[in-house]
Parts: C-alpha cells; structure tokens; sequence
C-alpha cells in the first residue's frame, strides 16, 4: 500500500529537517511491504520551513509539499488528505506533529493495525502504556488528562482513550467519507470531530499506545482557552445531536408509538368487545411490540436493517423475548423490590425508574445485540 506521512506545520524549520531525516534514514528503510512517502502541509510560515522541505525534497523523491493559507489545524489536514489523496494516490495516511513529540519508531505499529484489517489506528497516552511527558507541571498533566475524560463521559464513547491527540493512522476511504463534514473544524477540534464520526459511521478503529515526548525546539501553536471552549462547544453540541436525533431519540419515539398503539387496543377491545382488561392488554403489547420491531428495524437502526426472512423472523424473536425479559423481570422487578423494601408509598415512582432502567437496558440490546453495527466497508 501506498503510505502518505502527513506533517502539518506552522514554523518548525528546525524540527522539519530533524524529522524528515529520521524518517528517511531510520524508519523508512525497515518498512518493507508499503510505499512509504511524506506530504509537508505548510501555512505559508514566515520562518522558512516550506522552503527547507524543498531542500529535503530534492534529496529525497518521495516528498511533496503543499503550501496554503493559515486556517488552522484542521483545514490543513484536510487540504493536505484530499492532496494525497488525488495528487499522491496515497492509500493510507497518517497524521504526524513535526516537532519530535510523537516518536516515528511507532509508525510500524500504526501500519500493522492496518494491515490487520482495522480502518484507522489511534495514537493513544492514556491507555495500555502510553504517556504524557514526566516533566510537566501537575496542573498541565491534569489539564491533559481531565480534558480526554471529559470528552469520553459527554459523547458516551469510552473505548476510545485519547479522543484529542494527534498521531493516527487511517485508510483514504475514512478520510473521502468523511470530508465533507470536516470543513466546518478548521482548528485542533478537527481531531475530535473526525475521529467522532469515524466512530458514528463504524469503521474499525484500533489503539496504539505511545509516549508523547516533551516538545524541545519551537512553540506550541495551541491557544489552551479557546481550544477547551471550542472543543466543549463541539462534544456538547455533538453529543446533544447524537442522543436526540440518533438511534436513542428514534428509539424513543418508537416506544412512544408502540405505547399508543397499545392502549388504543386495550380501550378498543375492552370498551366496543367487552374483552377482558388483561387479555386486551396482552393483546395490545403483542401488537405494539411487532409494531416497534418493524419500526426500528426501518428507521431506528436502518442502517443495519434485516434483508433476509431468516434472520428477520429469528431477531423478532429475539426481539419478543427481550421486551418479554424488560418488561417482566427488569421493571416488575424493580418496582417490586420498591414496594418490599422501602414501601408501596412511593409505587410510581418506582415505576417510572423502573421504566427509565427498562429504557436503557432495551436501547443496549437492540444497538449491542439485535442491530449491533456492522464493520464499515
Ligand atoms: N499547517 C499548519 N497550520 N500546521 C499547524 C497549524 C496550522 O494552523 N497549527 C499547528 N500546526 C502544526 C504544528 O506546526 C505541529 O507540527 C503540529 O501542527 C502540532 O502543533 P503543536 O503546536 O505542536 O500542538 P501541541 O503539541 O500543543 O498539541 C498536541 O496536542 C493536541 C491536543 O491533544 C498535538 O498532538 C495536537 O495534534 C493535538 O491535537
Ligand atoms: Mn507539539
């Protein structure tokens, strides 16, 4: 495969040159099995680090340098990815500080997820070893660490552990599906955003751990406040969209549905028919859970919908007995466990907490179990 090394940056000469010889001297000679080439993106920096890329990319051929506008981070990533996309053919990408902070001895772990079948692979320093330099003050470690766990807690999304960092790895179809939507992040947000809809859209994601080095020539170009106001501006929003408009707020509205339909029924047949209020009632749940089935196998998850009539009769089963379970033993249960332990006083309010644990224990069968995501391909 074709291997593109993108390196954005924005007045790091000396780190340019530095890098590029790393790669070219120590790292490149070990891949074997890729192509591996390097895309400087440049904002025009006033310290003459395009011009110094220009050097290097004479000595070496597989060099390109794509010179732009200052827009931020984020907008010179994605002019950089649709540059080596069209211009260089590059089948997998990488994102890469120029300043020496991420060690390019662990690219080869990044091109083996890859070549494991995952679509991108993540840089991670808060998990399975990686790390956050030693040196830094306590207040800048917590700063780091605090603010990847905030964005975990607010989108709901823990398997992944370093959501704002910087060194990643990923196929050319992740970047094409999502380009359109990254135009609106031009600064570091982009990381964020990006990886949040690569998540939404299920392409395999891998972790690869690693220690992020103390930056030893330069500045950092990250403005801290406005960065966290940016980045909380975008995971509130994000994660606000995703739980009322995703698949938890069609969920929801199903439910609402199916709840209708089944009191109609239960007034319908017991008020004109004269049924019996419990068998209406069982009658109506009947209905109201095929109903739900079928409304959230075309709308709710459509995306993982059912083709086949053998898999859609065995996941309606599957279907009946987990509503049959939710229903019977989770919120029965729990207000039964209200009424023996603290009182029948307070028997609505047990149900309507047995109904909220009900909703969230059926949501995660259905998304985990029923209609579990599909790989993207
Ligand atoms: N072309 C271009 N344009 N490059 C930029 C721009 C820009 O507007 N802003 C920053 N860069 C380049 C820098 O030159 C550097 O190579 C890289 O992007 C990262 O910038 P730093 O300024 O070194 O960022 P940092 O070390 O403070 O931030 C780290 O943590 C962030 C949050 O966790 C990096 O790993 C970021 O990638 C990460 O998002
Ligand atoms: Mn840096």
């Amino acid at each position: 495969m074709k291997a593109v090394i993108i390196i954005p940056t924005y007045n790091e000469k000396g780190n340019i040159e530095k890098l590029i010889n790393i790669l070219e001297e120590e790292i490149f000679p070990q891949i074997k099995n890729h192509d591996m080439n390097i895309l400087v993106a440049d904002d025009n920096s006033p310290d003459g680090t395009a011009e110094q890329a220009g050097v290097l990319a004479k000595k070496w051929k597989n060099i390109d340098i794509t010179v732009g506008e200052k827009r931020g981070l984020g907008a010179a990533y994605v002019r950089a990815m649709t540059y080596a996309v069209e211009k260089m053919n590059a089948d997998v990408m990488f994102e890469m500080d120029a300043d020496l902070q991420h060690d390019p001895k662990k690219i080869p772990d990044f091109l083996k997820k890859i070549d494991e079948g995952y679509d991108m692979a993540i840089g991670t320093r808060y998990s399975g070893g990686g790390s956050i330099p030693q040196n830094w003050p306590i207040q800048r470690k917590m700063f780091s660490v605090f603010g990847n766990l905030l964005v975990r807690t607010i989108l709901l999304k823990f398997s992944i552990h370093d959501w704002t960092g910087g060194y990643r790895a990923l196929k050319k179809e992740v970047f094409l599906r999502e380009k359109e939507e990254l135009n609106s992040f031009k600064g570091y947000t982009f990381q964020v955003s990006f990886l949040n809809k690569a998540v939404r859209d299920g392409f395999k994601i891998a972790e690869v751990p690693f220690h992020f080095e103390d930056r030893t020539l330069g500045d950092s170009k990250i403005a801290p406040i406005s960065y966290i106001i940016d980045l909380l501006k975008y995971v509130i929003a994000a994660s606000i969209k995703e739980k009322l408009f995703g698949p938890f707020g069609k969920f929801l509205v199903v439910g609402g549905t199916g709840f209708v339909i089944q009191a109609i029924i239960l007034r319908v047949l017991v008020e004109l028919f004269r049924y019996d209020p419990t068998a209406a009632n069982l009658l109506g749940a009947v209905v109201a859970i095929f109903s739900n089935y079928n409304l959230n196998n075309l709308w709710t998850f459509k995306s993982e919908k059912f083709v086949g009539i053998s898999q859609y009769l065995w996941k309606m089963l599957n279907f009946y007995a987990t509503s049959a379970i939710g229903v019977i033993i989770i919120q029965a249960g729990i207000i039964f466990l209200g009424d023996t332990f603290l009182g029948k006083k307070y028997y609505f309010i047990y149900f309507i907490f047995g109904t909220a644990i009900l909703l969230v224990y059926n949501f995660t069968v259905y998304r985990f179990i029923i209609w579990r995501k599909k790989p993207h391909k």
